[in-house]
């Protein structure tokens, strides 16, 4: 009875660690929370560029870069950016965006985070998903903001 209940404890363990495995993926896959946007050059004054594939606008201000958030703080419906208006729309319920990322229509609360955004040579310019600000105290600071003239 005891070996019985021994093999039914090691059954239950392998069943059990089979079931949750997928709850815990390894660290090699997971996707990186850094993605390369090109170089400085690559973005003109007063620009503002979609990255779909990593949920980030970067934006050029004439001064310096910032790569800004493309999910609405609402419910985190997909943002669009409206050249006519120059700020960023959601079209799940209305909220806006300034240019910055700052709120100017609700139902959206908290501003857009800023993501860290850094040069590295012979890569071009980083932005990392994982570093983020909305405190827009920092949003001209680094590695919030990248000046330009500053590629090192
Ligand atoms: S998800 Fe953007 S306003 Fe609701």
């Amino acid at each position: 009875m005891r070996r019985l209940l021994a093999a039914a404890a090691v059954l239950l363990a392998v069943v059990t660690a089979i079931a949750v495995w997928p709850l815990f993926p390894s660290f090699e896959n997971r996707p990186s929370s850094e993605v390369c946007v090109g170089m400085p050059g690559d973005f003109p004054p007063d620009s503002v560029r979609r990255f779909p594939e990593a949920g980030v606008f970067v934006v050029c201000d004439g001064k310096g870069i910032f790569a800004v958030s493309g999910k609405c703080t609402h419910l985190g419906c997909p943002l669009q950016w409206d050249e006519k208006k120059d700020d960023f729309r959601c079209d799940c319920h209305g909220s806006r965006f300034d240019a910055e990322g700052r709120v100017i229509a609700s139902p959206a609360r908290e501003p857009l985070p800023h993501y860290a955004i850094t040069y590295r040579e012979g890569v071009g310019l980083v932005v990392d998903t994982s570093r983020a600000s909305t405190d827009p105290k920092e949003w001209k600071k680094e590695p919030y903001y990248f000046p330009l003239g500053d590629e090192r």
